[in-house]
């Protein structure tokens, strides 16, 4: 287990809208070593890097033409080395994007395996035997490839599946064993990638659909297995390398595949987590909206469990959304989204804050979509550094997307230095868990107080005891322990003799 996990706070960037330096409108790898002071200050010790690579850009990157080259227009290798050498020289690590399940239509891989003429590259995608055959439970694209055959994508239609075998074989006559020789050459193919950037400094990976790898696995065993191999490789030669997980599957991404972390809440595969989310029906129960119509339960129950099973194997990563998901603004306002911040960053496991989370940036609706990025557009637009043009992301007429126009947009420069403002929260906390290991990955976690549709919620992470009220209520909790210190409040709250009282939209933390 990398030991540096224990103390990390992830910054997520998105490359493309972080910060432009050459005008062109889209950000850069030399525009995000302009700002490492910036993440370094917010109390981020680590950053996860959405997709670098050369792409059409289908999905935002996560069609990959080139695994090994970084895209054009974000810069060269060199590059991106240096970033790596520049951050490790400030502390801080650089973990990839890894898209192991799929490649774009364009990569040479795809373009040669789609050819009539065998090749040994003829199956390291899934294709069917003959283009007359689509089973309707498979996802494939028909009639396109000058070979008899159709192909199974992923999730885009530019995105080919590669071939790690099917666990179940239902159609022998296209699918593979995951122990057939083309397949184990797709694990040698990505392991390849791995070193290559292991080797130049990355120190590690956050991987994309992480369990979308062998087909036909329901319970994931064979695709834990592919894990399993990769983190004895990491273990043997790269031990300080990480691995995140799209999974949110702990235990299985965790203990039977090996990551070193599973991101938590994601919203397409967790849906009864209603911390901050809406639920199926639309209406906003997330536990940190204020009208007090959410349920602590429905997100303890998941999460404790994911934490007791996985304990000493690994960690949940909570976010405070990502690129795929709504920002919080959608759902909540400003005093809520600082309670729910404020409970991210002292949970046990290692967060990731996404870029201009900590300013309260705006999901901004009704965009067109970008790159295929569609509802999640949005969450996507330039980071919002200053009040100059194009709130100081790019000096470009025509920026990636648009920025922003509101007149409350927050900044960078207008957070900083606002006593009152989510960023203050952020970095407070996230200061407050570098100074005491009790609020780290590992510190003791212990639910005190988490009632079906009551408030407030109550945990104790070993010496600190944190209390949460997020409706418009006052909330008291009988508590008899005696506190030594009141360590950081939001809002009003009172400690009395066996007795604590939070105000509305309130947060308190004591040392006991
Ligand atoms: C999950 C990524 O986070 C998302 O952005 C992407 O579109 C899909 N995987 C497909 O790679």
């Amino acid at each position: 287990m990398p030991k540096w996990l224990k103390d990390a706070v992830f910054y997520e960037i998105y490359p493309q809208s972080f910060y432009d330096t050459n005008g062109d409108g889209i950000g850069d790898i030399e525009g995000i070593i302009q700002k490492l002071d910036y993440v370094k200050g917010l109390g981020c010790n680590a950053i996860w890097l959405n997709p670098i690579y050369d792409s059409p850009f289908m999905d935002a990157g996560y069609d990959v033409r080139n695994y090994k080259k970084v895209a054009e227009r974000y810069g060269t290798n060199e590059d991106l080395i240096r970033l790596f050498n520049i951050a490790h020289q400030k502390g801080i690590k650089i973990l990839l994007d890894l898209v192991p399940g799929h490649t774009s239509d364009t990569h040479p891989w795809f373009q040669q395996a789609k050819k009539a003429e065998k090749s040994d590259l003829s199956n390291r995608y899934i294709f069917t035997d003959s283009v007359w055959e689509a089973p309707p439970q498979y996802r494939l694209m028909c009639g396109i490839c000058e070979r008899d055959s159709n192909y199974l994508v992923n999730f885009f239609s530019s995105q080919p599946a590669l071939n790690y075998g099917f666990y179940d074989i239902t159609h022998p006559a296209w699918q593979l064993p995951c122990d057939h020789p083309d397949c184990l050459a797709t694990v040698e193919a990505l392991k390849d990638i791995m070193r290559f950037w292991l080797d130049q400094g990355a120190d590690g990976f956050r991987v994309d659909m992480a369990d979308s790898l062998v087909k036909n696995d329901e319970e994931k065993v064979a695709t834990a297995k592919i894990w399993k191999g990769i983190r004895k490789m990491l273990d043997e030669d790269y031990p300080e390398a990480a691995l995140v997980a799209e999974w949110s599957n702990p235990v299985r991404a965790i203990n039977n595949a090996g990551f070193h972390m599973d991101f938590c809440l994601d919203h397409f595969k967790n849906p009864n987590n209603y911390l901050f989310r809406f639920t199926e029906d639309g209406e906003n129960k997330g536990f940190f909206n204020k009208n007090g119509k959410g349920n602590i339960k429905d997100f303890t129950r998941t999460f404790l469990d994911g934490y007791e099973k996985t304990k000493g194997n690994g960690y949940i990563s909570m976010f405070t959304c990502n690129h795929d998901t709504p920002r919080l603004t959608h759902y909540l306002d400003k005093e809520a989204i600082k309670l729910g911040d404020a409970v991210i960053f002292t949970l046990p496991g290692v967060p990731f804050l996404y870029y201009g989370d900590e300013l309260g940036m705006k999901y901004i609706e009704g965009l067109v979509s970008k790159e295929g990025g569609f509802s999640r557009t949005g969450t996507r637009t330039p980071m919002q550094w200053n009040s100059g043009k194009n709130l100081g992301f790019s000096t470009s007429d025509n920026p990636y997307l648009p920025v922003d126009d509101s007149a409350d947009a927050p900044t960078v420069e207008n957070q900083q230095n606002d006593p009152d403002s989510i960023y203050k929260v952020v970095t407070d906390i996230i200061k407050l868990r570098h100074e005491n290991e009790d609020l780290q990955a590992d510190g003791d976690f212990e639910i005190l107080y988490a009632e079906e549709n009551k408030v407030p919620f109550v945990y104790k992470r070993g010496q600190f005891v944190i209390f949460v009220n997020p409706t418009l209520n006052d909330a008291s909790v009988d508590f008899d322990i005696p506190v030594k210190e009141e360590v950081y409040k939001i809002k009003e709250s009172k400690v009395e003799s066996g007795k604590v009282t939070l105000g509305a939209q309130s947060f308190l933390m004591v040392k006991i």
